[in-house]
């Protein structure tokens, strides 16, 4: 399978036609950005760490009975994932309080919540991605409610599989983000899953094993990476 057009780039990834219409390339890049990319870098390598890592997490995922895009992995820095159209949404599932909750409600970065949190961000880069709730998906008409329904259930059955998946490797997963794809009428996990998109902290010491070290300039970035990537293909 070759790439053949460049349809989407975006800040981490590139999307590429191939010969069969129903099937894209997606290319892992090193570049890195924040705060609605307002920062702006590169780490070393992290296009090859990430898209190991997720295809690792895609499998596992697939083995416990979830639809993913993911195909195979084609290179370093290549995997081949099913054409889906992208819901516009920006899933976020919290099992801990960081970032942008910390922020919204004033609380203690590392706060165990009461249940796991989901949060909807429209997936709109000049907007920065702002928090919605399920009326504006509706007024908006960016999801059916049946497609917020089923985007739900998947997002909270998946912490439970990512939050097993990654105790084992003595890691906690605090929160994450999902975006899905429409698939011949159906919903499926689509993007990616890697420390640019969780709160992977080691269980213990509480090191942070994720792109907040680029975000807050806390250094070892690419080592942290590198960690996850040993740990996940051990
Ligand atoms: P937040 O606390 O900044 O809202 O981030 C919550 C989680 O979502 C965190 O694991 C990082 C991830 N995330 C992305 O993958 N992409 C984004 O654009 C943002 C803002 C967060």
């Amino acid at each position: 399978m070759n790439k053949i057009d460049k349809i989407y780039e975006g800040k981490a990834k590139i999307l590429y036609t191939t010969q069969d219409p129903d099937l894209l390339i997606q290319y892992f890049k090193d570049d890195a950005t924040a705060f609605n990319a307002q920062k702006k870098g590169t780490i070393s390598e992290k296009g090859v760490m990430n898209n190991h890592i997720a295809a690792k997490i895609f499998e596992y995922l697939v083995s416990q009975g979830i639809e993913t895009h993911f195909l195979k992995t084609l290179s370093d820095r290549d995997m081949l994932i099913k054409k889906v159209s992208i819901v516009p949404i920006e899933v976020i599932v919290r099992n801990r309080a960081a970032g942008s909750m910390c922020r919204l409600l004033g609380l203690a970065e590392g706060l165990h919540l009461a249940c796991p949190t989901l949060e909807f961000c429209y997936k709109e880069d000049k907007l920065g991605d702002p928090l919605i709730n399920e009326y504006h998906i509706r007024a908006l008409k960016l999801a059916t409610d049946a497609e917020v329904k089923k985007i739900s259930q998947m997002a909270l059955e998946i912490n439970e599989h990512l939050k097993k998946f990654f105790l084992k490797l003595n890691i906690e997963l605090i929160d994450f983000k999902l975006e899905f794809g429409r698939y011949h009428g159906d919903i499926i996990l689509a993007d990616e899953i890697s420390p640019d998109t969780c709160r992977l902290w080691e269980v213990g010491t509480g090191n942070k094993l994720d792109k907040d070290r680029f975000r807050r300039d806390m250094g070892n970035i690419e080592e942290a990476y590198q960690e996850v990537l040993r740990r996940v293909t051990a």
